[in-house]
């Protein structure tokens, strides 16, 4: 079974019959650089993003911004290379601003978003002169009026509008709905209370409106309801947006039983809600701010484990233990999240076990297969999760102390690292035990 579709594009078996990434052979990697391991591919990255570009080319008549959502993965090396590419960014954080600010991106694509921004974060945008704060509830659209008037500057904002839509996904993930702690309610008048009041302020420039619905969502429609609603109540208001942003959520695979993820259905959708909604009130073209995190990144990282011990349950299931788990992915215990694997030294080989991989860390919820077909591993193999390159390093933790693991990016005959592994002392213990002497 040689099925490679949810790994990066480049990935291939190799002479040796190991599982390789841009030619690069996943067994020496780990090898060298230990374990676990997370990889990034450049072609499949950059594939995600000119197929996006060329969808919109194809379906929106207007100018387009494709930003990436950050809290997906971020570091200061990838960062760059997106400001690079030139692409946009969506951050939610100071930290995630300095970032952004440290790898060149221009503040006119960068944007902040969060439903609890401190003030220091919101100084730092208007300071930094983004191309949108992106405010999500009343309270702090006097918080930033007052910052803004403070420093003399009128703040250039999106207001977050909750089309109040539920969206087939996880309900951790779910953004929109009526019981949503993002963004201002269209609902309960809390929306127009806010629009009315930053059309006459001074010290706020609307330049557009934002909904975000949730993520891992492979149904477009949706899409058109929320951006229908968005821009019934903008026109009801008097309001022409310049800019409208349907947020990020496209779906991904994880496992090959998932839908197709080709995202040509949501940019056709979107853009054409778009184009209905300025052509019926007559608006010129609002400039499309989309804001992809998991569907550009996702497939292109992979993460290695070490296969340990290996047992059977008296309930008679057969467990591999691996050398990572919940500490570096969470989203099996937050989300009951799906995955898939391939043993990087014997990819192709008739997959006879069925197995259980569990992690090492301290809970019985650290499971990160729950059921997989895979052929016989022994201690010290490789198995490599496809589909790990959002929202598992973002997410991950020190749990049980472990430190964080090392970050590569690969292309072609080129590896860079994008994250040392963690030494022990930076994952917390000796900081800790210092201080507590
Ligand atoms: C406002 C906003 N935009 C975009 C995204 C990215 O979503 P996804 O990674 O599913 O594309 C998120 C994710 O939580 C979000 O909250």
């Amino acid at each position: 079974m040689d099925d490679l579709s949810i790994f990066p594009i480049s990935a291939s078996i190799n002479q040796n019959g190991h599982l390789a990434v841009a030619g690069h052979d996943l067994a020496e990697l780990a090898n060298q650089y230990g374990t676990p391991l997370y990889l990034y591919d450049g072609a499949t990255i950059r594939a995600q993003i000119e197929r996006l570009n060329h969808l919109f080319k194809r379906y929106y008549p207007g100018e387009v911004v494709v930003a990436y959502a950050s809290k997906a993965y971020l570091s200061l090396q990838f960062a760059k290379k997106l400001a690079n590419w030139g692409i946009g960014l969506d951050v939610v954080s100071l930290g995630e601003i300095q970032i952004a600010q440290r790898a060149g991106f221009p503040p006119s694509v960068v944007h902040l978003h969060g439903n609890n921004k401190s003030e220091a974060e919101l100084q730092a945008a208007l300071d930094g002169g983004i191309q949108a704060i992106v405010v999500d509830n009343l309270e702090e659209v006097e918080l930033l009026e007052k910052i803004a008037y403070r420093s003399q500057k009128r703040a250039r904002i999106w207001l977050r509008i909750t089309p109040d839509l539920s969206v087939d996904t996880h309900p951790h993930i779910q953004t929109a709905h009526l019981d949503s702690k993002f963004g201002l309610h269209l609902e309960n008048g809390e929306a127009e209370q806010a629009l009315q009041h930053c059309l006459s302020s001074p010290w706020m420039e609307l330049s557009g409106l934002h909904t975000h619905l949730g993520s891992q969502i492979f149904d477009s429609e949706p899409y058109r309801m929320a951006i229908e609603r968005v821009c019934e109540f903008a026109a009801r208001n008097n309001y022409i947006p310049s800019e409208i942003s349907p947020g990020g959520g496209w779906g991904v695979r994880y496992t090959p039983e998932d839908p197709n993820d080709d995202p040509e259905q949501w940019v056709r959708t979107l853009s054409g809600a778009v184009q209905e909604a300025a052509i019926r009130h007559d608006w010129p073209y609002p400039r499309l701010v989309l804001e992809p995190g998991r569907w550009l990144v996702a497939r292109a990282g992979v993460a290695v484990y070490r296969v340990g011990n290996q047992k059977t349950t008296p309930a008679g299931a057969h467990l591999v233990s691996i050398d990572g788990g919940l500490a570096d992915n969470p989203r099996v215990a937050l989300y009951q999240a799906r995955y898939t694997a391939k043993v990087v030294e014997r990819p192709a080989d008739p997959p006879t076990q069925t197995v259980r991989i569990v992690g090492k860390f301290c809970e019985s919820g650290d499971v990160l297969i729950q059921q997989v077909n895979l052929p016989p591993m022994k201690r010290g193999d490789h198995l490599a999760i496809p589909a790990s390159g959002a929202y598992q390093l973002s997410m991950a933790s020190n749990y049980n102390y472990a430190a964080r693991p090392a970050v590569l990016y690969l292309e072609e005959g080129r590896i860079e690292i994008f994250q040392q592994r963690e030494r022990p002392e930076q994952s917390g213990w000796l900081a800790y035990s210092q201080e507590n002497e």
